[in-house]
């Protein structure tokens, strides 16, 4: 028996790996994470499967669900929206199943900014503009952020910021952003990326409508440089007399061929 986490993507069905489906499909017992995680994808359950939604349970419930099943030798697969590795509450699940000895394992998802960035045909590490991106929140009343983690400091590094349950404070994150990248830094709001109801606001700090973020919660607010700029360098990788091992160049390459 084990607990299987499996990453349940940003929204779209298909954007699910084939290893997460099949896992889906070959547990009795499924719990899902609320309404981020798209009927499409519970259809992937075996019939019969006993399928609870946890948005309304707490956690000793939630674990005791899984040590029921633990119990009867049944698998569970545990779902959460995107990836497991980032706002998903999974470490303090990991935690209490490594104090029960009951074994679980953990199947990558595609994160909702991902999603966001392939709506956008975006890449947001562009030579010259940026080479780092920071996936970053703001405070919440669940979570506090860590002291040092501000969007001022990593504001000042300059990078792309992919900011998360944030666009209900639209309005205070570009306030605090505007003294380090300027009023024409561009920024992104994608809505529900990869969701049917997918909306996609392009901007710059002074121009976005800071009450975007009344209706709708679920989006993406990516800031920097890199989005939506055409002056950046092109790579050293393509460049024609870039010497590297699958291609190599001048008179005396760096890596002999077959070396
Ligand atoms: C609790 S976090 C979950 C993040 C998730 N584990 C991931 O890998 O992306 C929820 C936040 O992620 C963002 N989010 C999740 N799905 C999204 C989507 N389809 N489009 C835009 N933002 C999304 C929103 O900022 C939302 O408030």
């Amino acid at each position: 028996m084990t607990v299987h986490f499996i990453g349940a993507g940003p929204g779209a069905a298909d954007l699910l790996t084939l290893r997460g489906r099949d896992l889906i499909a070959s547990a009795p017992v499924c719990l899902y994470a609320g309404s981020l995680v798209p009927e499409a994808v519970l259809a992937h359950c075996p019939p019969g499967a006993r399928i609870v939604n946890t948005a309304p349970m707490g956690l000793d419930a939630i674990i005791d669900e899984m040590a029921a099943a633990h119990a009867r030798g049944q698998d569970v697969a545990r779902l959460h929206s995107g990836d497991l590795s980032i706002w998903s509450a999974m470490g303090e699940q990991t935690r209490r199943l490594r104090t029960l000895g009951i074994p679980y394992d953990v199947t990558p998802g595609v994160p909702a900014f991902a999603a966001a960035a392939a709506t956008l045909g975006a890449e947001l590490t562009l030579p010259g503009l940026a080479q780092s991106l920071v996936l970053t929140r703001t405070s919440g009343r669940a979570s506090a952020m860590p002291e040092g983690e501000s969007l001022e400091n990593f504001a000042r590094t300059g990078a792309t910021l992919a900011i998360h349950l944030s666009v209900h404070v639209l309005a205070d994150v570009v306030a605090r952003l505007m003294p380090h990248y300027g009023p024409d830094c561009p920024l992104a709001v994608v809505f529900r990326a990869s969701w049917p109801e997918e909306r996609v606001v392009r901007a710059t700090l002074a121009t976005v409508d800071p009450a975007l973020g009344d209706g709708e919660r679920t989006a993406l607010i990516l800031v920097g440089p890199a989005l939506g700029a055409e002056g950046f360098e092109e790579s050293r990788l393509y460049a024609d007399d870039y010497d590297r091992r699958y291609r190599p160049r001048g008179t005396s390459p760096r890596f002999p061929e077959g070396g």
